[in-house]
C-alpha cells in the first residue's frame, strides 16, 4: 500500500492514500470490534480523528477529510467568492469545476454551446480565472456533465468526494462514497476545515440474478425508488452487494448510483469488482485498477456487515420500469404501464423523449438506444416523437461520434444537443407546446418534478432507461410496450423490435475529443481573478465585520414568521438563481416567501423607524443603513429544505444579528453559524407565542458560552412590563470564536495571516 499511485491523469500531485486509510481503519476497528458495511469502511477510514471521533449510526455527526471536491458552475460561483475571502494562496484540497448547468438548449449542440458562451461569459471568465488563481482544475463548457467527468478521470475506489450537486452519488459506480453537499461545506474542505456528516445509517440492496433483454441498470433504480420511495432513504448510504452486482457495468452503476439522489440517501454505492477494473482500464487508469486489487478486501462489505434495512432484487425477473409523472418513485412496470395511463388519464401521446444527462450517457446507454434506432431504421421507421440526446461528457461524444451511434440518432430523427445539463434543468427553450398545455414527455433523466423540464406544470415528465425511451419515441404513444407490441414496418409488415444490444467499453477505446480541460498554471500569483466591478451577476465578498463585543439593546424583530420557513422561503430559487454569485442583488429575496404572523402575508412588514409597511428585504436595508441591527423570530424547524448557503448569507449581509426559533433543520443552523450570526432557539418553545413582531428586544450576547443559555429581554409594544425569556444554542468554541470574527472564514483568514 505503500506505492504512490496519482488519484488522476490531469494531477500530478495528488495521490490515493489506501495506506493510511488503512492505518485509520484499524484504529476503528479495534474500538468497534464488529465487522463494517463498506460504506463505513470509506468514512471512517476518513474520519479526522479515529481515535477519539464518537461513531453512532443515525446520532453521532463525524468529522471527516474528503479526498477531494468537485463544484458545478451555478454552484461554484458563491463557493469560490466565500473561498476567497479566506485569503489562501490555493485550495487545501483537490478540487475540480465543471460548466454544465448553464447552457439552453435550444437548437443543437454547436450553436446552443456557443450562444451559452456569450451569455455567460461573465460567469465563466471568473470561474476560469478563479480556478487558474487557487490552483482548481476547471472543466470549460462543452467539456461534459460534471458526473460523467468525475466518473472518467477523477472517481476511484475506496475514495471520498464531496460535489455541491446532488447527483454526485454518480461516482459510487466505481466505489467511490460521493456525496452531494451545499457551497458551504465544499468552502470547508477547500479551506482546510473538517468536513461534518451525519453518521448514516445503511441500507443494503442484495441482487441476485442477471439480467437480460430490455430490462437494464436504469430499471433496478427506478424498482428501488417504487420501494424506498422519496423518502426512504434519508439519512442513509444506500449500499448494493450480492452476486447480481458483478453482472452491471461500472457505468450502469454509476446510473444506479446516480438516481439514489431521487430517494433522498446520502449516497449509494457499489463494491469494487473487476468491471470498475475494466472501466479504469478503458479510462487510461489501470494503475488505479492494480492497486485497488492490491486493497481489495477493504473495498467491499465485511462478512457479516450489519446493514439498518435489507432489500433483494431479482435482476433475472425484473421488468423495465417508467417512473412518473411528476415524482420519480411512482414506479409502473412496462407490462402495466398502459393500463395506468388509461386508467390515471395521462396524455396518451408521447411529444419528446430525451436520452442523456448525467444519469444516462455511457456509452453502453448509446449503443443500446443506437441498436433500437437501427433496427428501426432497418425497417423504413424513424421516430415519431421529438427527440433528443445530450451526450454526457466530450469525450462520450466524440466516441459515438466515430462510432457511428450519433448518425444513427441523427437519421433516427433525433438533435444531439450540447455536452451539458440542457433539459434536465429545465434549460430547454422547448417550442412544441405552449405552456399549460398537458402533454407527455419520457427521458432518461432522474428528475421529473413539475415543471422541471419545460417549466410546463402541466407537462407530464416520465423517466425510463433510454432503451424505453427511444422505443417510445419510435411508436410516439405510451401504450407501447416493445417487449410485446408490434410495430409495422414500411411496406405494412409487422414486426417485434430485437431487444437492444451493445458494447458496455468501446472497443477501440474511447475518443478523447477536444481538449476542454483547464489545468491551474504552475505560477499563479501574477492571475487576476476576472470580476467587473459592473456586473449584475458576479460580485467579490466583503469579509463581515467582526462582533461589536457588546449586547444588543433595544432591536427590532424584522419578521416575526410563522408555520414552515424553508430556505425556499428565506432565499427563493427560479429566476433568482441568476444572482447565486452576487450576494447584494440575491439578497432582494432574503425571507420574500416567510409569512409575516402580524398580517399574515407573505413579504409585508412594517418598518418601525417610518411606521410604514414594505418589503422585507427593503426594510432589512433601511435597517443597515441607519445602524440597527435586527432579528428574525422562526417557527419549527426553521431552515429545513437545501443546503443552500444564500439563505444564511443574506441575513448576515443585510445587517442581521440573530434568528430565533422554536427549532432549526441542523444544516441551516450550522450555516448560519458559519456566516457569523447567532441560531438560538426558545428553552421553552411557548415563548414563540409571547412574542409580537412589535415587540423590541435585548440580545445578551456576552453571555455567549458553551452549554449555557442566553436571555433575551423583551420589550413589549403594548406598554407591558419588559420579560426575559431563556434561549439555548449548539455553539461549541471553535464555532464561537466565528461569532466573535465575524464567520469562520474571517477566522480562517485570521489563522492564515498569523
Ligand atoms: Fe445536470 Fe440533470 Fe445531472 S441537471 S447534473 S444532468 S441531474
Amino acid at each position: 500500500l505503500d506505492r504512490k499511485v496519482r488519484q488522476n491523469n490531469q494531477e500530478s500531485n495528488n495521490f490515493i492514500n489506501y495506506k493510511k486509510m488503512s492505518e485509520n481503519l484499524a484504529i476503528v476497528r479495534s474500538r468497534l470490534n464488529r465487522p463494517l458495511t463498506f460504506a463505513e469502511k470509506i468514512l471512517y477510514s476518513h474520519l479526522d480523528d479515529p481515535h477519539g471521533q464518537d461513531i453512532q449510526r443515525g446520532v453521532s455527526y463525524l468529522k471527516l477529510r474528503p479526498d477531494r471536491v468537485a463544484c458545478q458552475d451555478a454552484t461554484a460561483q458563491m463557493a469560490i467568492l466565500q473561498f476567497m475571502s479566506a485569503g489562501m494562496p490555493s485550495v487545501a484540497n483537490p478540487t475540480t469545476v465543471h460548466c454544465d448547468h448553464l447552457i439552453e438548449a435550444q437548437v443543437g449542440g454547436v450553436k446552443d454551446l456557443a450562444r451559452a458562451q456569450e451569455i455567460n461569459k461573465e460567469v465563466y471568465d471568473f470561474l476560469s480565472t478563479s480556478c487558474a488563481k487557487y490552483n482548481i482544475g476547471f472543466w470549460r463548457p462543452g467539456s461534459g456533465i460534471i458526473h460523467q467527468i468525475l466518473l472518467e478521470n477523477y472517481a476511484f475506489p475506496g475514495g471520498l468526494l464531496i460535489g455541491t450537486d446532488s447527483h454526485t452519488p454518480n461516482a459510487g459506480g466505481l466505489g467511490m462514497c460521493a456525496i452531494g453537499v451545499g457551497g458551504a461545506d465544499a468552502v470547508d474542505v477547500m479551506a482546510n476545515l473538517p468536513w461534518e456528516l451525519k453518521a448514516p445509517k445503511f441500507i443494503g440492496v442484495k441482487l441476485t440474478g442477471q439480467m437480460s433483454g430490455w430490462t437494464s441498470a436504469k430499471d433496478i433504480i427506478l424498482k428501488v425508488a417504487g420501494i424506498l420511495t422519496v423518502k426512504g432513504g434519508t439519512g442513509a448510504i444506500v449500499e448494493y452487494f450480492g452476486p447480481g452486482t458483478s453482472t452491471i457495468s461500472a457505468t450502469g452503476m454509476g446510473t444506479i448510483c446516480n438516481m439514489g439522489a431521487e430517494i433522498g440517501a446520502t449516497t449509494s454505492l457499489f463494491p469494487f469488482n473487476d468491471r470498475m477494473y475494466d472501466y479504469l482500464a478503458a479510462t487510461k487508469r489501470s494503475e488505479i485498477g492494480d492497486f485497488a486489487r492490491t486493497y481489495a478486501k477493504e473495498l467491499k462489505p465485511d462478512d457479516g456487515a450489519q446493514y439498518d434495512e435489507v432489500i433483494e432484487i431479482n435482476l433475472s425477473e425484473l421488468e423495465p420500469h417508467i417512473n412518473g409523472p411528476f415524482t420519480p418513485d411512482l414506479a409502473t412496470p412496462i407490462s402495466k404501464f398502459s393500463e395506468a395511463v388509461k386508467a390515471n388519464n395521462w396524455p396518451e401521446e408521447l411529444k419528446v423523449g430525451l436520452i442523456g444527462s448525467c444519469t444516462n450517457s455511457s456509452y453502453e446507454d448509446m449503443s443500446r438506444g443506437a441498436s433500437i434506432a437501427t433496427d428501426a431504421l432497418n425497417h423504413g421507421l424513424k421516430a415519431k416523437s421529438l427527440f433528443t440526446v445530450t451526450p454526457g461528457s466530450e469525450q462520450i461524444r466524440a466516441t459515438i461520434e466515430r462510432d457511428g451511434q450519433l448518425e444513427t440518432f441523427e437519421q433516427f430523427g433525433g438533435v444531439v444537443l450540447a455536452n451539458a445539463c440542457g433539459p434536465c434543468i429545465g434549460q430547454w427553450d422547448r417550442k412544441d407546446v405552449k405552456k399549460g398545455e398537458a402533454n407527455s414527455i419520457i427521458s432518461s433523466y432522474n428528475r421529473n418534478f413539475t415543471g422541471r423540464n419545460d417549466a410546463n406544470p402541466a407537462t407530464h415528465s416520465f423517466v425510463a432507461s433510454p432503451d424505453i425511451v427511444v422505443a417510445l419515441t419510435l411508436a410516439g404513444s405510451l401504450h407501447f410496450n416493445p417487449l410485446t407490441d408490434k410495430l409495422k414496418d414500411k411496406d405494412g409488415n409487422e414486426f417485434l423490435l430485437s431487444p437492444p444490444t451493445g458494447e458496455g467499453l468501446p472497443s477501440r477505446g474511447y475518443d478523447p475529443g477536444q481538449d476542454t480541460y483547464q489545468a491551474p498554471p504552475p505560477t499563479r500569483d501574477s492571475v487576476a481573478v476576472a470580476v467587473s466591478p459592473t456586473s449584475d451577476r458576479l460580485q467579490l465578498l466583503e469579509p463581515f465585520p467582526a462582533w461589536d463585543g457588546k449586547d444588543a439593546l433595544d432591536i427590532p424583530i424584522l419578521i416575526k414568521a410563522q408555520g414552515k420557513t424553508t430556505t425556499d422561503h428565506i432565499s427563493m430559487a427560479g429566476p433568482w438563481l441568476k444572482y447565486r454569485g452576487h450576494l447584494d442583488n440575491i439578497s432582494n429575496n432574503m425571507l420574500i416567501g416567510a409569512i409575516n404572523s402580524m398580517n399574515g402575508e407573505a413579504n409585508k412588514v412594517k418598518n418601525f423607524t417610518t411606521g410604514e409597511f414594505d418589503a422585507v428585504p427593503a426594510t432589512a436595508r433601511d435597517y443597515k443603513s441607519k445602524g440597527i441591527p435586527w432579528v428574525v423570530i422562526g417557527d419549527w424547524n426553521y431552515g429545513e429544505g437545501s443546503s443552500r448557503e444564500h439563505a444564511a448569507l443574506e441575513p448576515r449581509h443585510l445587517g442581521g444579528l440573530a434568528i430565533i426559533t422554536r427549532s432549526f433543520a441542523r444544516i441551516h443552523e450550522t450555516n448560519l453559524k458559519k456566516q457569523g450570526m447567532l441560531p438560538l432557539t426558545f428553552a421553552d418553545p411557548a415563548d414563540y407565542d409571547k412574542i409580537q413582531p412589535e415587540d423590541k428586544v435585548d440580545l445578551m450576547c456576552t453571555e455567549l458560552a458553551v452549554g449555557k443559555p442566553m436571555t433575551l429581554k423583551v420589550h413589549p409594544k403594548n406598554g407591558d412590563p419588559a420579560f426575559e425569556i431563556k434561549l439555548n444554542h449548539t455553539f461549541n468554541e471553535p464555532q464561537i470564536e466565528w461569532f466573535k470574527n465575524g464567520s469562520a472564514l474571517n477566522t480562517m483568514a485570521k489563522a492564515h495571516a498569523s
